[in-house]
């Protein structure tokens, strides 16, 4: 019997500030556009994986249920697998089981935090030895939005313009210290997975989307705010510029045929709330992605007024009070 080749890593999920709305090629999954994230603290990914021969195909577990030969989620960490195998040139199948400490699939950047760790996990266990920026452009090929959990605090995600992808890959703005009174909020309004995965939805969005340029002018717009707005710690350009670019990538997603709507009423709710709260002087903002769960964005010092204001909305299920957190990381724990 050979020896196990495991290791485990654990990726935290990100949230976008300038979200990443379609693909210039889907198979090396390459973006329309740049993107830039904060890496959450509180919501990660705990991935271990086992290369050896005593299995016969991978096998894939997450949160304690096996995924079979033929689903999506199956397909696309064989997918990755296979990748790997040929960047190492080995033969061996691998089984892979992964935690997430927050609700999968809902919306939450699980496959961020996912992929990102499981990158890590496969890179440590057949001694690859690749750098950041490699582990970046891997995990990219598993997620668009896992190749930003790879770094702490405040990320940006160059599209690239290489057709190889070679020039697509993560790029860390700032650490996670960096901005110490930042604060995000998950307002978790559901905890059913989400009905359109992002992958779907964006490949959509591309083919039908009549306005879909505009978009990308704008989030150009949007990125240069965006980092202006980080290097000089200025929160209203930052709230300001992430809250209408994640408007602008949800009108774009509800302009498609058919329309994609991924707001339930509580996400509405919580959106009129921030705009409510800021006009009585609570400086919050609202980002939303492919799922009805809204983050709300503020300073620590707005954050006991912003909790007890959530407590008071009917259709939030659970707060999830966070800030910016770590980087990818290989750890000795096994979840097998
Ligand atoms: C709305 O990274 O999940 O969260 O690359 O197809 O796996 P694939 O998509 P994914 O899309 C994330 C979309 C988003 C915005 C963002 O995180 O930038």
């Amino acid at each position: 019997m050979q020896k196990p080749i495991k290791a485990s890593a654990i990726a935290n999920a990100n949230i976008a500030l300038v979200k990443y709305w379609g693909k210039r090629d889907k198979k090396l999954i390459l973006p329309n556009n740049s993107s830039v994230s904060v890496t959450l603290k509180d919501l990660h990914a705990h991935t271990t994986v086992d290369f050896s021969k005593n299995y016969d195909r991978d096998i894939f577990i997450l949160n304690r249920r096996e995924f079979r030969v033929g689903t999506e989620e199956y397909e696309y960490t064989e997918l990755f697998l296979s990748l790997i195998r040929k960047i190492a040139k080995s033969k061996l199948r691998a089984k892979v089981v992964s935690n997430n400490n927050f609700p999968t699939a809902a919306g939450l950047a699980s496959s961020a935090a996912g992929f990102a760790a499981l990158a890590a996990a496969t890179n440590e266990a057949l001694g690859l030895d690749l750098n950041k920026k490699k582990l970046s452009m891997l995990a990219r090929r598993g997620s668009g939005s896992a190749t930003r959990s790879i770094y702490s605090g405040f990320v940006k995600w160059r599209k690239g313009k290489k057709e190889d992808g070679t020039d697509s890959y993560a790029k860390q703005i700032a650490d996670a210290k960096y901005w110490p009174d930042f604060r995000i909020i998950v307002c978790i309004t559901t905890k059913e997975e989400k009905k359109i995965k992002s992958r779907a939805g964006m490949a959509q969005t591309v083919a039908t989307c009549p306005v879909y340029n505009g978009w990308l002018r704008a989030s150009k717009d949007d990125l240069k705010s965006i980092e202006r707005a980080i290097a000089k710690k200025d929160f209203t350009l930052l709230g300001k510029t992430a809250e209408r670019n994640c408007l602008k990538m949800h009108a774009i997603m509800m302009t498609t045929t058919p329309p994609i709507f991924y707001f339930n009423k509580p996400t509405i709710d919580v959106m009129q709330s921030v705009l409510e709260w800021r006009k009585e002087g609570i400086e919050c903002y609202f980002s939303i992605d492919a799922s009805p769960q809204v983050k709300i964005i503020c300073l620590e010092e707005n954050i006991k007024k912003v909790k007890e204001k959530c407590k008071h909305l009917k259709g939030i299920k659970k707060i999830i009070i966070t800030k910016p957190g770590e980087g990818v990381r290989i750890i000795k724990k096994h979840l097998f």
